[in-house]
């Protein structure tokens, strides 16, 4: 096997607790563009083709290894926190095998790392020749980060941690940026690291003098955005990391094509796909398995979760889809909800305060304002009318209804659900359909209209002395009524 195509196992560092993370939840668990930072890294490692991934639990273990489960990781516990060495040593003691492949270490904390900057991290490994490759980068003011401390020669002579440092070891601007590339060696070497340092603890870095005693070649890599290497020790850090991650993601796309006047506001997660001339109004939200096909415009504020949207569809402002297929140049909202299993055809219109749920509505349906349409399938170019419910839920079960093609539904009308209703069939404003409806047909399905005669006056008039003082107006009509009759009379 030549060096350029040896095997890549990958040991993730996540046992750390995150106390200022001040959580119940695992630090490595929180969320940096929809996704736990923990998962930024086993994404990473499965986009470098790594044969072994282990990440290394401690602190919320099962929590942490529950949301990895299935995705093909192994676990190795480190029951208690005694450093990154003694954490490398648990990772890489599950290794399925040893001795034969480059080992890379990556934190659970540090999200925004790319995959081409591991990729030309381990090229540079293998091009140089090296056993022990660091990551580094280089900042302003390193505190709180391991200095690299380069020798006479081209290598790294060492890593001195911060607490270890002397003030001119504490001046280098040249930190250690925790990542690392090793050769099959390290598992063997590490099992020598001691705890012997002021913190007690035992320190990965020491690798590099464990390697160097044997002679081999130690090197630096050096990052050229530090950013890369960030790591959240608290919700302030958590939120920079995902201004940071929101703003990468943004640019992609607007390079793409995609028109964001105000990226700052708008949150897509990096699983979603965007087509062309895509423009995306401010506060928007993208997430999940979205897709949306080129000339689509999301409207301000609008929440669009695992929903597909065909070529120029038009989501209004403030409208919510979940789950939801949206056929070409349909328009959605504004303030309409799409819940899962909303399958929409070509051309249909959702307007404000509609929600639809399970349902399929084909090509020209129109539902413009305040309905429900759940658990139902409705036909081409039927029009349903403001206030429509279809009353799909009994108390125990979901009954699904069928409407036609190019039915009417009147406002106000309840559909009972289980209901067929046929082609071109009419429904009464006001009705409540608790029978199938005949293709053609008209249902009228509601009270008939009683008017009761100089009902007002008997009322109004039995008030009289009330109404006198609150409502004048109805005393003057009042008036007007009996001048009237007293005309009449004479
Ligand atoms: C370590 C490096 C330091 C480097 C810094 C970069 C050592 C001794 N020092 O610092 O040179 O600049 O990272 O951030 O390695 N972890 C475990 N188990 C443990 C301890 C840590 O899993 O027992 C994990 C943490 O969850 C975290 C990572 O290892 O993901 C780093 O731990 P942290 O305590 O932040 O590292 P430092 O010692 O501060
Ligand atoms: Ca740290």
């Amino acid at each position: 096997m030549t060096e350029q195509n040896r095997p890549l196992d990958v040991v993730i560092l996540a046992a750390g607790q995150g106390t200022r993370m001040k959580s119940a939840l695992p630090k490595v668990l929180h969320r940096v563009a929809g996704r736990p930072m923990v998962s930024w890294a086993v994404k990473a490692a499965r986009e470098l083709g790594a044969r072994e991934i282990v990440v290394v639990t401690g602190h919320g273990a099962e929590r942490v290894e529950q949301e990895l489960a299935g995705s093909g990781v192994r676990f190795a516990r480190q029951e208690q926190q005694l450093g990154t060495g003694h954490a490398f040593l648990q990772g890489a003691a599950a290794l399925g095998s040893h001795g034969d492949a480059d080992i890379l270490v990556l934190y659970g904390d540090t999200p925004l790392l790319r995959t081409d900057t591991l990729a030309a991290l381990i090229a540079d490994h293998r091009q140089e020749a090296s056993a022990f490759t660091i990551l580094s980068g280089e900042l302003e003011d390193a505190t709180g980060y391991g200095r690299i401390i380069r020798g006479a020669a081209d290598g790294v002579e060492r890593i001195v941690e911060q607490k270890d440092a002397t003030p001119e070891e504490a001046a280098v601007r040249e930190f250690n940026s925790g990542v690392y590339v090793m050769d099959a060696r390290a598992f063997g070497l590490a099992q020598r690291i001691t705890n012997e340092n002021r913190a007690g603890e035992y320190y990965l870095t020491d690798l590099l003098g464990l390697y160097r005693s044997e002679g081999a070649k130690a090197a630096a890599f050096k990052l050229d955005d530090a950013d890369e290497v960030l790591g959240a020790n608290d919700r302030l850090g958590l939120a920079e990391l995902e201004r940071i991650v929101q703003r990468r993601i943004n640019e992609a796309h607007m390079r793409a094509g995609v028109s964001i006047p105000a990226p700052e506001t708008v949150f897509i997660e990096d699983t979603v796909q965007l087509g062309r001339d895509v423009v995306i109004e401010p506060g928007v939200i993208l997430r999940g398995q979205t897709r949306v096909a080129d000339g689509v415009t999301l409207g301000a504020y609008s929440v669009v979760t695992d929903s597909v949207l065909a070529e120029r569809v038009v989501v209004k402002a403030h409208s919510v889809l979940e789950g939801a297929a949206v056929g070409a140049g349909a328009d959605v909202g504004p303030f309409a909800r799409l819940r899962p299993g909303t399958e929409l055809g070509e051309g249909v219109h959702i307007g404000n305060f509609v929600e639809t749920k399970n349902a399929r509505l084909d090509a020209g349906v129109k539902a413009g304002h305040l309905a429900y349409l759940g658990d139902v399938s409705i036909g081409a170019e039927s029009n349903i009318g403001a206030g429509t419910i279809v009353a799909n839920f009994d108390g125990v079960n979901k009954h699904p209804s069928r409407l036609g093609a190019g039915v009417f539904v009147g406002s106000n009308s309840t559909i009972i659900a289980p209901r067929v209703v046929g082609d071109a069939a009419f429904i009464a404003a006001g009705s409540a359909v608790h029978d199938d409806v005949p293709e053609g047909a008209m249902a009228v399905a509601r009270g008939k209209q009683r008017n009761l005669d100089g009902w007002s006056r008997r009322y109004w008039g039995g008030l009289r002395a009330k109404v006198q003082v609150k409502l004048p107006w109805l005393a003057g009509w009042l008036d007007r009524q009996e001048n009237q009759t007293a005309d009449r009379q004479a």
